[in-house]
């Protein structure tokens, strides 16, 4: 496995390895890496000749400075597991290679960016476009991981390589949960021992409200979601809707969609969480 921190270095060795016609895939990430992380790399190196991947905690993705300097930073522990999964090559760039000067660009991603995480993390998707555009032209991979956690983050992505016309193929990989169905985060590593007991109620009240669905309305199904969350000691939820899969717009009724999502953001603490669950079957 090979680390490369300048962009420069990476594509040499990209150049040379994609005129040998090896595909590249690709998975960025902003590292201190958990299973959730590795499953994607794991999935990214059975699928293509040789796996890229990008450790950068990206600082224009951040509306909120205490989480930026408290974010977890764990590049040799990341690197050492990086090698157990089949991963050929780590991009770790410092913030001056990416960003030698600010980044003003400024994306449109009109209603899909307007709602949830994007109503509640000014600039946040503004960053993410402007961080993973810069990935794609530095790797040029012919496929990229992402996961559904992040399931509005994922939409965004797919937007923005259609509107920057990338010849990539976007690979959506599904939540990888802890034993107990707690959504894996690098966050999560802040939790303190009691905060992790509570934060499993998050993950558990939307599987019940799976059920609970089968023959309430959407409105019911949200009403019990964030009470039942909101009624255990230290979580608070932000916010919690059932959008449409594709437009990530809320619906009203049922009807509205084939494909319901409910999407939720929780702070525990001062840790903010999020999770996502298909109301696709209601049982
Ligand atoms: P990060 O939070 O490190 O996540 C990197 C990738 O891992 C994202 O695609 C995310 O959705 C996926 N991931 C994280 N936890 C997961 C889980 N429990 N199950 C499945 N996939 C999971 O997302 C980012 O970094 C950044 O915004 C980035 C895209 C790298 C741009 O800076």
């Amino acid at each position: 496995m090979k680390i490369y921190h300048s962009i420069n270095d990476l594509q040499q060795a990209l150049l040379l390895l994609r005129s040998k016609g090896l595909q590249i895939g690709f998975v960025p990430t902003m590292g201190a890496l958990h299973n959730g992380h590795l499953q994607l790399v794991e999935r990214c190196s059975h699928e293509n000749s040789i796996s890229v991947v990008s450790i950068f905690v990206n600082p224009t993705q951040f509306n909120d400075k205490k989480d930026l300097v408290n974010y977890p930073r764990t590049l040799e522990a990341d690197c050492q597991l990086l090698e157990t999964v089949g991963c050929d090559i780590v991009f770790a760039p410092t913030e001056s290679e990416m960003y030698p000067e600010p980044d003003s660009r400024v994306f449109q991603f009109g209603a899909l960016e307007q709602v949830m995480e994007g109503a509640f993390r000014p600039g946040h998707f503004n960053g993410v476009a402007q961080i993973v555009s810069k990935l794609f032209d530095a790797v040029l991979p012919d496929r990229a991981y992402f996961g559904e956690k992040d399931f509005q983050q994922l939409a965004i992505i797919q937007e923005m390589t259609r509107q920057l016309n990338y010849q990539i193929e976007i690979v959506p990989c599904p939540i990888v949960r802890e034993a107990d169905g707690l959504a894996m985060s690098s966050r999560n590593a802040r939790l303190t021992a009691e905060q992790r007991k509570n934060a499993v109620q998050i993950s558990q009240a939307l599987f019940k409200s799976r059920t609970f669905a089968a023959d309430k309305s959407v409105k019911e199904v949200i009403e019990f979601v964030v009470t039942t969350i909101n009624e255990v000691p230290d979580l608070r939820v932000e916010y919690f809707e059932i959008v449409d899969a594709q437009t990530l717009q809320s619906i009203e009724d049922w009807s509205e969609t084939e494909n319901p999502v409910g999407c939720i953001a929780v702070f525990c603490g001062e840790v903010r969480l999020i999770d996502n669950l298909s109301y696709a079957s209601r049982i």
